[in-house]
């Protein structure tokens, strides 16, 4: 239920800080499966599968039926309004086949991006209306934690102040109303990698953009112990001739974060932002390799670098579905290596997708 009151109790705080460190414990991430039918209608184009209510039920039922070790690596799985109401072939809640093996139900609360008038198409995130209530509703169906997704972009002109105030603010306005509806916000403030900028670049960007946020999540009294933050990692942009390591985007990555993330916040679970399967595990080992004090775990949310070889794979086919959950398990255990910096290209199989992800101007 809505509190009144002005400040979250002790309770309610451990609650949230229980909620966010359990999480990320041990190398565990998330899965970020929450597509919107629009966005899912793109994905299933892909393997020629009809974007309609019971495809997209099958596929979700693929994902959270997948075998209970999965809780090994992901502490968490994203869901789109739709799919936490949806039933498996039993008739039991799909979300229910996650809850059982100890993982976190989370729920995308935006409603999409809208442009700011009078900038270089930069945009806002719109949904705060009415978000307590559907904080409390998706509360008492079974949701700990939240997704926000704010939409930056790298040009010679952007992102403009107007656009990091703005964002900024209302990630926060956003953070503090979850967190009194008891439930875990994740910050994504995603700068997109469209654009040939260098790493250097992005760099600079991400600094600004996450000194703003954590600015903004203070003056709304925001909770950090029980929050988690979703950033691009520091990479060139898409179009950038220079070849970057993944060494180099590391220590890039750290620096940044290291720079504007306060030590209160329990878990960093990055994006793919269109990264190859492959390439987005790489990097988010180098980054665990970084020597340097890193105070918070340092995670994944995929979304699309989980997903690729999974829906390749099933095909929209009952008989490639063992297959399917094959490659899910597959990439989530890569990516938990990589979250202890425990990860070898060597462990990879065929299956693994090299190729890249990037679709330009990124929705979700
Ligand atoms: P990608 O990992 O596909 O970038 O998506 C994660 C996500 O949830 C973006 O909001």
């Amino acid at each position: 239920k809505m509190s009144n009151l002005t400040e979250l109790s002790d309770v309610q705080k451990k609650e949230l800080s229980d909620i966010a460190q359990n999480i990320v414990k041990g190398g565990r991430g998330i899965l970020a499966a929450d597509e919107s039918s629009g966005t899912m209608g793109k994905r299933l184009d892909m393997i020629k599968v009809e974007n309609i209510e019971e495809n997209r039920r099958q596929y979700r039922q693929l994902l959270m039926s997948t075998n209970a070790d999965i809780s090994e690596y992901l502490g968490g799985i994203i869901l789109f309004h739709e799919t936490l109401y949806q039933k498996d072939d039993n008739g039991k809640l799909l979300k229910d086949l996650m809850v059982e093996k100890g993982i976190a139900i989370g729920i995308k609360v935006d409603k999409g991006v809208v442009k700011l008038l009078g900038t270089k198409d930069e945009t806002t995130t719109q949904g705060l209306d009415g978000l307590g209530d559907r904080c409390a509703q998706y509360k008492a169906d079974g949701c700990d934690f939240a997704k926000w997704r704010c939409v930056l972009k790298i040009t010679d002109s952007t992102p403009s102040q107007l656009a990091i105030d703005e964002n900024a603010n209302v990630l926060a306005r956003y953070a503090s109303i979850c967190q009194q509806n008891g439930i875990v916000p994740i910050v994504e403030p995603e700068i997109l990698p469209d654009g040939n900028h260098t790493l250097e670049r992005c760099q600079e960007v991400t600094e600004k953009v996450l000194a703003a946020c954590y600015k903004a999540l203070n003056d709304h009294h925001v909770y950090l112990e029980g929050t988690l933050l979703k950033p691009n990692m520091v990479t060139a942009g898409h179009g950038c001739t220079v070849q970057y390591t993944p060494e180099q985007v590391a220590v890039a990555t750290v620096t940044a974060l290291r720079r504007t993330v306060p030590p209160a916040m329990p878990g960093v679970t990055f994006l793919s932002g269109g990264q190859s399967e492959t390439s987005a595990t790489a990097h988010l080992n180098a980054i665990n390799q970084v020597k340097a004090l890193k105070p918070w775990a340092l995670s994944f949310s995929y979304g699309r670098a989980l997903q690729a070889s999974v829906l390749k794979a099933w095909k929209g086919k009952p008989e490639n579905v063992a297959a399917a959950q094959d490659a899910l398990m597959h990439r989530a255990k890569m990516n938990s290596l990589a979250a202890m910096g425990k990860y070898e290209a060597s462990m990879e199989t065929s299956a693994a997708d090299a190729g890249s992800l990037h679709v330009a101007n990124h929705q979700y």
